[in-house]
């Protein structure tokens, strides 16, 4: 499974990337303006830190003016991922800009049927927001498996890219399921290192260390 960081905050990302386990951003309208950046210098800073796709997302709600929107968003760098929210425009514009050979992230999906439209209009990625299907007392997991069903019947190329992850059980339930990739907070992807376990270990290790009296350097 891909991981993807969804997050506008360049010292978030230049983090994780050293990690080596970052394979793309997302952001998005609000994460922008939380950043207090320039849309366009942050996505082009974005873009140089990792090599895998960053979605920037149109705010337009027609087709045209989508377009025009992607044409700008399009030259900051060939690893653009155009974000377009799942409407009737949305999938017209997924379907000229896929067609044309760009990558396309169609977000905002809360059904399986909205899935499998954008699988139809080429979208590159699907976008299904589990915490927020969740947060309205659906099952934001169930979701993810019947889209990994229906595109599985059919052989979509579309990728299933989980979406408002909140917690470290939804990463743990999409690699079960086989999502493609998810993306989630720097804060989630920082809590799947943690281990009590781990911790305890450490620190029993170096309490024994201590004693041996010797250093390493
Ligand atoms: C995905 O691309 C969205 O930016 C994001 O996952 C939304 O998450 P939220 O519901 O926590 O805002």
């Amino acid at each position: 499974m891909k991981f993807f960081v969804d997050t506008a905050d360049t010292a978030e990302i230049r983090d994780l990337a050293a990690t080596g386990l970052l394979d793309g951003v997302t952001t998005n309208p609000s994460l922008i303006h939380k950043s207090g950046r320039k849309f366009l210098e942050v996505v082009e800073e974005i873009c140089g830190l990792v090599d895998g796709p960053v979605s920037a997302e149109v705010v337009a709600l027609d087709h045209e003016t989508m377009m025009k929107e992607a044409a700008v968003l399009r030259k900051i760098a060939p690893n653009v991922c155009i974000k377009v929210p799942l409407t009737i425009d949305g999938l017209k514009t997924c379907k000229a800009l896929t067609d044309d050979g760009v990558l396309v992230n169609v977000t905002l999906c809360f059904s399986a049927n909205q899935a499998l439209l954008a699988a139809k209009a080429g979208a590159s990625f699907i976008s299904p927001f589990v915490g927020r299907h969740d947060d309205n007392g659906f099952d934001g997991m169930a979701l993810i498996q019947d889209i990994r069903l229906i595109y599985d019947n059919y052989g979509f190329d579309t990728e299933i890219l989980v979406a408002s992850v909140r917690h470290p059980i939804h990463v743990l339930e999409s690699a079960r399921i086989g999502a493609d990739v998810m993306t989630a907070p720097p804060a989630v992807i920082k809590a799947l290192f943690n281990h009590v376990l781990t911790d305890k270990g450490i620190a029993g290790f170096l309490a024994d260390w201590e004693k041996t009296g010797q250093t390493i350097l």
